[in-house]
């Protein structure tokens, strides 16, 4: 972000939706069950980034998304659904506990888009080809995060970060494309929005940060 007039920061035009829910940094962390819990998902978002929740068991689902969302102490938090797992269940769960922001991955999002808009949800989709993603752009998400190859856990496409981002980024005009696969550093950060990315999306580097408590964290991904 740059000063504009009046000293105001200039948030770039595909970002305002995003930023307009709170989230300070285009940096998500995201959901990873069984690795990344509700402490560090809500210590993410505490710092500005976007905190994820990866899906859980229905029976314990909506309790964590609540602690998840006292714990971020008003920042927006995020629910990643991987839809082959996703039951109606947590859909209302989430609903009920008003989460601001959701990932879908692995599925078909028009649907859900409706119903998450008709709540004032911010839709992010996680897709692994150009064809996906313009399917997720026809569907309507807010953005889509491009997965490459390089990612850790479930992987969807087949091409290189570098390769598919590009073309990702083309189609998406003005819908925000995050980068998925392979970035842990500022550095990477840089080349991943010279190819067009206007935010990131991290799993692996996170899997080591598991201090008994977290207090306020922010990997060493943000670009000064
Ligand atoms: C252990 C692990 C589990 C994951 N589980 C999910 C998941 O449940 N849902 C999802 O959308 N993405 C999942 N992902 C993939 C991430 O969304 C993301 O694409 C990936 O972590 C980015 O690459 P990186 O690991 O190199 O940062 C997982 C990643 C890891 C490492």
């Amino acid at each position: 972000m740059t000063a504009g007039v009046h000293g105001k920061p200039r948030v770039p035009a595909k970002l305002g939706k995003l930023l307009s829910t709170g989230v300070v940094y285009p940096i998500m962390q995201a959901g990873m069950p069984g690795v990344a819990d509700v402490e560090l998902a809500a210590a993410v978002s505490r710092s500005g980034g976007i905190g994820t929740l990866g899906l859980q068991d229905v029976s314990v689902w909506e309790q964590s998304l609540r602690r998840m969302k006292a714990l971020a102490c008003g920042k927006p938090v995020n629910a990643n659904l991987l839809l082959p797992y996703t039951r109606r269940k947590h859909i209302d769960g989430l609903l009920r506990e008003q989460i601001p922001l959701v990932t879908l991955f692995w599925g078909e999002a028009s649907k859900l888009t409706r119903e998450f808009h008709q709540h004032g949800i911010f839709v992010f989709q996680q897709v692994g080809s150009v064809d996906e993603a313009d399917r997720a752009l026809d569907a309507g998400v807010d953005a889509i995060i491009a997965q490459g190859i390089e990612a850790g856990g479930h992987i969807r496409g087949t091409q290189r970060l570098a390769e598919l981002l590009p073309r990702i980024a083309e189609h998406a005009s003005s819908t925000p494309v995050f980068a998925a696969g392979g970035v842990y550093s500022a550095d990477d950060v840089r080349r991943v929005v010279a190819l067009g990315a206007s935010g990131v999306s991290t799993g692996t580097m996170w899997i080591p940060m598991k201090p008994p408590g977290y207090t306020e964290v922010m990997p060493p991904v943000v670009p000064i």
